[in-house]
């Protein structure tokens, strides 16, 4: 039988709001400087950013270790060890000039909840694990998720293998920042030694404030398909080579990319939820007078339904074979490089998020996630959940990223309610 908390003393629980702005702050400062917010997975900033976590971490009360993906955990033991974990956590590497609160928010409310259920003298029933995980965010070897992949065990040995531009592979970059690669061709963890994880992060979105909500509990997220597409074609001189003779790559990416658009926007009208981007694109020879031989793109395509992901992949596919091989004298390759399915949030921690929502008289809607996240992969081992707090205008992944230390600490006691609400489920 688990020893219920009951409401006087879940309710004596204070989130210190100043200790998670300074926090907040502090880890931002771990950047780039002239190009605020950048922390890269891997780098120097990640790694002085990763040892004053630590350093917090040990200061709340926490034990600490990497794991051998490369995630780093905080721990603090529960009374009764035959129970599983609860973890919470999220990242603090972030993309190039991106997120202040992108994943930082989510450690750093994580830490905030164990902490201060430690300084309340409440013991837990099950241990509580808070997690950092190793890069979320599309890293430099080409896939994103690397900590929570190895956890649950969706890091190949292909993977391992993606190597960034100075020619380091994925598996070197793993060892080199403490984590052991060997280790990593099974999950980190086994199905039934986490209860239950829960994560908050920023929204990414504008739903949230525009449907004047304070809190959003996650129901899903959306799959994701990337890919490397290859366009040759033949560099040439462009002074001498007439029009009729060219074979130039970059006309045949300009034609890719507005296609990948209109399809988009053809599957959101007529199938339901899709977004199709190509945000990366690299010209070779890359010369005012070259005319272009080569164009490497991205192609990133989400939907919160497999087989409409997988239907517009085919469709540019097809459409490639006639308007880019034939009509343009091109050859069009298509390399994938990650592909994450659409996940749904378990019920049982969906309903503790709501119910400590308004319980703590704040104002919630049901929300799908159109961003990836850790949790995705953390519900193939656990039930899992996530809450959202509005940002300003939906702004993400950007520098304008904003949200209030109001919004903060809303998040922050929703996350502590919740994972009290999940140690004392019944057993
Ligand atoms: O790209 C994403 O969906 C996440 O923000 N890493
Ligand atoms: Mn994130
Ligand atoms: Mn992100």
């Amino acid at each position: 039988m688990i020893r219920p908390l009951d409401k006087k003393i879940r309710s004596s629980i204070k989130i210190n709001k100043k200790r998670v702005q300074q926090r907040l702050d502090k880890l931002s400062k771990f950047t780039i400087p002239e190009r605020p917010w950048t922390r890269r997975a891997f780098t120097d900033d990640y790694a002085s950013a990763r040892k004053w976590l630590i350093k917090e971490m040990k200061s709340a009360g926490l034990v600490i270790r990497l794991d051998a993906g490369g995630n780093l955990i905080g721990t603090i033991k529960g009374s009764n060890s035959k129970l599983g974990i609860i973890a919470s956590g999220s990242h603090i590497d972030t993309v190039m000039g991106g997120g202040r609160y992108d994943g930082m928010l989510g450690v750093v409310a994580a830490l905030e909840a164990a902490q201060s259920i430690y300084e309340s003298g409440i013991q837990l029933n099950h241990t509580l694990e808070i997690i950092d995980f190793l890069s979320e965010e599309t890293s430099d070897y080409g896939i994103s998720c690397i900590g929570s992949r190895a956890m649950s065990g969706n890091l190949s040995n292909k993977d391992l293998q993606f190597t960034n531009t100075s020619g380091e592979n994925l598996g070197q970059a793993i060892k080199r920042i403490g984590g052991n690669p060997k280790k990593l061709n099974a999950p980190l963890r086994s199905k039934n030694e986490l209860t239950a994880y829960l994560e908050l992060h920023i929204e990414q979105g504008r739903i949230i404030e525009t449907s004047n909500k304070q809190i959003g509990v996650v129901t899903n997220i959306v799959g994701i398909l990337r890919y490397e597409i290859t366009i040759s074609g033949r560099a040439d001189h462009s002074g001498t080579t007439p029009m009729h003779l060219r074979q130039d790559a970059l006309v045949g990416a300009s034609k890719f990319i507005e296609k990948v658009n209109s399809l988009a926007k053809t599957f959101q009208r007529t199938q339901g939820h899709l977004v199709a981007t190509v945000g990366k694109l690299s010209v070779l020879p890359n010369a005012t007078n070259v005319v272009p031989g080569e164009v490497r793109l991205s192609l990133e395509i989400r939907s919160d339904n497999k087989k409409r992901l997988n239907n517009f992949l085919n469709t540019m596919i097809k459409w490639s074979k006639i308007k880019i091989d034939k009509q343009e004298q091109l050859q069009i390759k298509y390399q994938p490089l990650s592909v994450s399915n659409p996940i749904f949030f378990a019920d049982t921690v969906i309903n503790k998020v709501a119910n400590s929502a308004t319980s703590l008289g704040l104002s919630w809607m049901k929300i799908k996630s159109g961003a990836g996240h850790d949790a995705g992969y953390m519900a193939s081992l656990c039930p899992a959940g996530m809450i959202f707090i509005p940002c300003f205008d939906g702004r993400s992944h950007c520098p304008e990223e904003n949200i209030t230390i109001k919004d903060a600490i809303n998040g922050a006691s929703v996350l502590t309610h919740a994972l009290l609400l999940l140690d004392n489920q019944e057993s």
